[in-house]
């Protein structure tokens, strides 16, 4: 598939209002992506568990309007809501030519987490990925007329089609919010070992043992506060990186790695490389110029207790972190009981108000009737 592949050619513009809603899923990432090109194309590939619990809610209603302008309105939990305005403005203009009915009709977009707000927790992959799947469901009632003229066209309309689509829009709304559409894994970015593209997220292929089956992801919140470096500046800081190259192929061989360790079941080696990659994608930022640590001394207290538990109690819970001080705590559903033990008796202690949130793997995005 090319982005020209993407290009919404015709549709239906009589069609004078409707109703679409999606929920979508957070991901986490385990192997990093972190340095991206023009268009939101990666640097190097990722590959992530899809979340159940963390998810976005969004429903769009869309009324026909003169064409001009994009119009819309946000209404975040209930209230109208103006910070969240130019993020979506950029998603128009930058999707504009693969959904071009955008400038004919009104959105109202209704939007809510199911995670606390201002929780530190990046709310970018489930929100974007969610906004991207109702413009598809938008897309999908304005030329469904096509669907009973031409087979090939009901054909390519595919669910296939649907959630490749979906997973591209997301990516030019937030480079990770294609790694959502879909569960259990999902693998963006080319590289030689699966399946994949640089253009959206992909089921990961590979063959995946029962070890992995339902893997257990609970997020502790260590701040809650502004995140210090935003993303996009985050990725900026990889141009002329003094180690970016080196990364970007580290990345390439780790995901080799990892795909072998999930046909294995090898959770030693799952929990190496997961945690190597979780420390290096901070190391990137404590190098870059300017420098930044994202962890606090929590973070690393946390980081220390994992592992002196792990070596107590012959167990394989590890962490991963994002561009932020939180710990997503991961660990297979047979250690489920004990892990959530340690954690309400040793962690909770190094959140803020003691709070956490208890995940699992998830199978993606799903449509929402009205
Ligand atoms: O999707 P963005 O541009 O917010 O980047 C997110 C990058 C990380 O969360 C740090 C890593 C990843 O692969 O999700």
């Amino acid at each position: 598939m090319t982005a020209q592949d993407f290009v919404l050619e015709s549709y239906n513009s009589n069609i004078e209002k409707g109703k679409v809603k999606w929920s979508s899923p957070s991901n986490i990432a385990l192997i990093k992506y972190w340095g991206k090109r023009e268009q939101q194309i990666p640097e190097n590939p990722s590959i992530s568990f899809t979340l159940s619990n963390c998810k976005t809610i969004t429903e769009v209603t869309y009324t026909k309007k003169k064409t001009g302008d994009f119009s819309f309105n946000v209404i975040f939990e209930g209230k109208e809501n103006e910070a969240f305005k130019p993020k979506i403005q950029t998603f128009f203009e930058r999707v504009e030519a693969y959904v071009p009915f955008l400038r004919d009709y009104h959105f109202t977009i209704e939007t809510s987490n199911t995670f606390p707000h201002s929780s530190g927790i990046a709310s970018s992959a489930s929100g974007m990925s969610a906004l991207a799947l109702c413009m598809m469901s938008i897309e999908e009632k304005l030329t469904a007329y096509e669907d009973v003229i031409s087979t090939e066209q009901s054909d390519e309309k595919s669910q296939n089609y649907f959630n490749q689509k979906a997973s591209f829009l997301a990516r030019l709304g937030s480079g990770s919010a294609c790694r959502s559409i879909e569960g259990e894994l999902v693998v963006w970015g080319q590289n030689e070992s699966t399946e994949s593209s640089d253009l959206y997220g992909i089921r990961f292929s590979g063959e995946v043992h029962s070890n992995f089956k339902k893997y257990q992801d609970t997020i502790l919140l260590v701040d809650k506060g502004e995140k210090q470096v935003s993303s996009t500046v985050g990725h900026q800081l990889m141009h002329g990186h003094p180690f970016a190259k080196e990364r970007f192929k580290q990345a390439h061989h780790n995901l080799g790695k990892l795909k072998a360790v999930f046909a294995s079941g090898d959770l030693d080696n799952f929990v190496k490389i997961v945690e190597s990659e979780a420390l290096t994608l901070h190391a990137m930022m404590m190098t870059s110029m300017p420098y930044f640590i994202l962890m606090k001394p929590n973070t690393l207290e946390i980081i220390n207790r994992i592992w002196t538990y792990r070596k107590t109690n012959n167990s394989h819970v590890c962490f991963t972190l994002d561009a932020g001080a939180n710990v997503h705590v991961l660990y297979p559903e047979n250690e489920k009981e004990s892990v959530l033990r340690f954690i309400k008796n040793e962690l909770a202690d190094y959140c803020q108000n003691k709070q956490y949130i208890t995940d699992y793997v998830g199978k993606g995005a799903q449509f929402m009737k009205n």
